[in-house]
């Protein structure tokens, strides 16, 4: 995944008009392509809801990764340019983890000067307010945008002649709304 010597750089932070600054391609990107690795301190959940617990709570802007059930990465220490890649419902890359670290992959072929983003599927919470879906708006902008930052609602299955379970299977652990998780795996983790 290192830059090859004399090779021109692959991406670049600046301006993004889905928010704040955004990473761009410099070059075209094939697609299975590792872009970054997402870096920056690793920290227990634990320490991530301490660090960031005075936050307001419509403040949607993080920098944290969730690697597993024990692991977050926050970017805003130690962080690259990873932390800069924004959300989109219809993304050209995603998060993959290898050995509990977090790379950014091209899942289609890139062309230069697109930005690149991962959807970001944020989880809900039993507890989410009830503008939660506004908190975490989406401004990617793609045709298929959900609206929402947030992982889409599960729809209920409503099988007919079926009983349904009346309570809700292991609850997870109250989480803060700022934490963006690994694809897949923090729900995985914690089932
Ligand atoms: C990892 S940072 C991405 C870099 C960010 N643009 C910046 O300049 O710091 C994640 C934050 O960017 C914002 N963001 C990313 N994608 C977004 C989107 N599609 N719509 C609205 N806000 C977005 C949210 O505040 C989110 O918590
Ligand atoms: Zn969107």
């Amino acid at each position: 995944m290192r830059q090859r010597a004399g090779r021109r750089p692959m991406i670049e932070v600046r301006h993004s008009p889905i928010h704040g600054h955004g990473v761009f391609a410099l070059r075209r990107i094939r697609r299975g392509t590792t872009v970054i690795e997402y870096r920056g301190e690793r920290i227990s959940h634990e320490e991530a809801d301490a660090r960031y617990s005075d936050k307001p709570p419509a403040d949607n802007h993080t920098f944290l990764f969730t690697v597993d059930a024990r692991t977050v990465i926050d970017a805003g220490v130690g962080g690259n340019e990873a932390r800069f890649i924004n959300h989109g419902c219809d993304p050209n890359c995603h998060s993959t983890t290898r050995n509990k670290r977090i790379f950014i992959e091209a899942i289609r072929t890139i062309q230069p000067g697109e930005e690149l983003a991962y959807d970001y599927q944020i989880d809900r919470d039993d507890d989410d307010p009830a503008d939660v879906e506004a908190i975490f708006a989406c401004h990617c902008g793609a045709a298929t945008c959900r609206g929402t930052m947030l992982v889409a609602p599960r729809k209920p299955r409503k099988k007919p002649g079926r009983i349904t379970r009346g309570k809700t299977r292991n609850k997870r652990r109250k989480k803060p709304l700022h934490e963006v998780r690994a694809r897949g795996k923090l729900r995985d983790a914690r089932r």
